[in-house]
């Protein structure tokens, strides 16, 4: 009886080399904000933000999806480690926007309105520098089941 043997490694590997390959890692985060610029009226903050410019604050179950896109390691056959992605994630994201208030507690939104597109860039602005240059980073969040945001584009 003949036995097949397993291609020889360098035809394996060159089966994913150069291969293009996203992995995502979802979480999740709760937190409370408020919509308002500090320098409009509350009518003026009301009529643009609605009730999420309520003074006292309210909350948002967050959802978010951190992509990363690379070529296979031909070695580990990983895009990056999702277990290196999602330390970064809790340690940049989660530790210091779950269960906070991003108005009063998060320094990025000091001065910045927290809509789910400034909390996505911010998102993506935390992770970046600490992701190989090699590979593209795509942040969605989702502030209800049906409103997502997506930053940067085009994915
Ligand atoms: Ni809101």
């Amino acid at each position: 009886m003949h036995l097949a043997q397993p291609l020889p490694l360098p035809i394996v590997e060159a089966l994913v080399m150069s291969k293009k390959v996203a992995v995502i890692r979802k979480e999740h985060f709760n937190a409370a904000h408020r919509l308002a610029r500090a320098d409009w009226s509350n009518e003026q903050n009301e009529q643009t933000f609605g009730r999420c410019s309520y003074p006292n604050f309210h909350g948002h179950n967050y959802e978010v999806e951190i992509k990363v896109v690379g070529e296979i390691d031909t070695k580990t056959g990983f895009v990056m480690d999702l277990k290196v992605l999602s330390d970064l994630v809790s340690e940049k994201v989660l530790d210091r926007f779950d269960h906070k208030n991003l108005n009063v507690d998060v320094e990025e939104f000091k001065n910045l309105n927290p809509t789910a597109e400034n909390i996505c860039v911010v998102i993506y602005e935390l992770l970046r520098p600490h992701l190989d240059q090699k590979l593209d980073l795509f942040i969605r969040l989702s502030e209800t089941p049906r409103n997502f945001v997506e930053y940067p584009v085009g994915y």
